[in-house]
């Protein structure tokens, strides 16, 4: 598909994010929403994917009969952007994202957004916000959200026949603020994330929806994070919160096979290098008890790329699983952790492929309109403070 050319849909007040790359403070960015200067917006209409949008405003103006507002016609996608020693900024895997989408909007029947698209407009969102790509060595960096939403209004429970392909980016800070250190988990056997033939292994909505309780409960209770079991027979792991699980024993990297867990891009990756550091990789049902032989446990995902884990609390069964005695990441989490991280942020190559070097974009129509913008902010501000500066003159006369 060939993709067209960009149309621009600035709304020259909306609220500017006056920060720069000197003023930010890096190093204590939470993992939350920051604002940027622009999303990319496509939509599609008509049986077409229509021409990508520039945008500078942060909100959809939507039909309130929309899909994905009643029937959870809803994906989204994570990955993040990393600046390198050599300045150079990197995405990892973006076209697996960008697959992982499609099978999530075939399979609650949303038009797919095509691998080309997905590319073009994350390449866009970051190439357009490069001011909000974290230094090197910071630890931060900037994530990248895709969003397809239904947007057509139907009342009956249906597929939509309009959609909107969205990608906003947001500067996100280091996962592990205070180092890399393993934290307690607990299993869930109150509540199921995904059902044995339902979503789990798509990344829509709903599973969120679906997880927010158990979290919160974990979280009330002084977990980092809820373990989910099989749904049918509540005696395999599936997985950790927003996050794959694995256990390390006997030189082998062991990662649950489950129909209802979303199939994760930072876990793929580990396989690989697990095996490429000479472990054997094992993709199978883990039971439960199992978790006793584990040397070593993790959960993985974009956010944190390893989460080690100290232990895991069956409360139920009044059993905790043990895998860290001295509060600190095994070796083969902190080999793995330090491998990955490594390849994403440019300082060990890229012997597999996974990454995609954003260029920098010229001084185009985007970077002018910025430069205008500020400069009539200042003006403004200048005007204000010699207003402020007079009637302060006018009162003390
Ligand atoms: C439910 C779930 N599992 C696993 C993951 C990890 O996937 P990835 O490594 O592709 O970020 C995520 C994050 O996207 C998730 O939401």
């Amino acid at each position: 598909m060939e993709v067209q050319p960009v149309i621009l849909n600035i709304d020259k007040m909306e609220a500017y994010n006056f920060n720069t790359m000197e003023t930010m403070d890096w190093k204590n960015l939470p993992f939350g929403y920051q604002k940027t200067d622009y999303n990319v917006r496509c939509y599609w209409r008509d049986g077409n994917w229509g021409r990508l949008e520039i945008c500078s405003s942060e909100f959809i103006h939507m039909h309130m009969a929309a899909t994905c507002l009643h029937y959870g016609q809803e994906a989204f996608e994570g990955l993040k952007a990393y600046r390198g020693a050599d300045n150079q900024i990197r995405l990892f895997r973006l076209e697996e994202n960008a697959k992982r989408m499609a099978e999530t909007a075939e399979y609650i029947l949303m038009q797919k957004v095509p691998v080309e698209l997905f590319r073009d407009a994350v390449i866009k969102a970051v190439q357009l916000n490069e001011r909000f790509v974290p230094p090197y060595g910071t630890g931060a960096t900037l994530y990248v959200r895709p969003l397809l939403i239904g947007t057509g209004a139907e009342v009956g429970v249906k597929p939509a026949k309009e959609y909107l392909f969205l990608v906003f980016v947001t500067p996100v800070g280091a996962y592990f603020k205070e180092g890399f250190k393993p934290t307690d988990m607990v299993i869930c056997r109150e509540y199921d994330r995904a059902a044995p033939l339902g979503t789990g292994h798509v990344k829509v909505g709903g599973n969120y929806a679906a997880s927010l309780l158990s979290l919160k409960k974990a979280h009330d209770e002084g977990y980092s994070s809820a373990i989910y079991l099989d749904a049918r027979e509540k005696k395999y792991i599936d997985e950790s919160g927003p996050a794959n699980f694995f256990g390390i024993k006997d030189n082998k990297y062991i990662t649950p096979r489950s129909r209802s867990i979303l199939p994760s891009i930072t876990n793929n990756s580990l396989m690989v290098l697990a095996k490429d550091m000479g472990m054997e990789v094992e993709q199978r049902q883990i039971e439960i008890s199992e978790l006793s032989t584990f040397e070593e446990a993790g959960a993985c995902g974009t956010a944190a790329v390893i989460s080690p884990i100290r232990s895991i609390t069956d409360p139920q069964m009044e059993k905790v699983y043990v895998f860290s005695k001295d509060g600190k990441a095994g070796p083969v989490c902190q080999k793995l952790y330090s491998r990955l991280t490594a390849i994403q942020f440019g300082d060990e190559p890229d012997k597999f492929g996974w990454i995609t070097i954003v260029e920098p974009t010229e001084t185009n129509t985007i970077s002018k309109y910025k430069m205008e913008l500020k400069e009539i902010m200042h003006s403004v501000a200048a005007n204000v403070k010699n207003y402020a500066n007079k009637r302060a003159k006018n009162k003390t006369k």
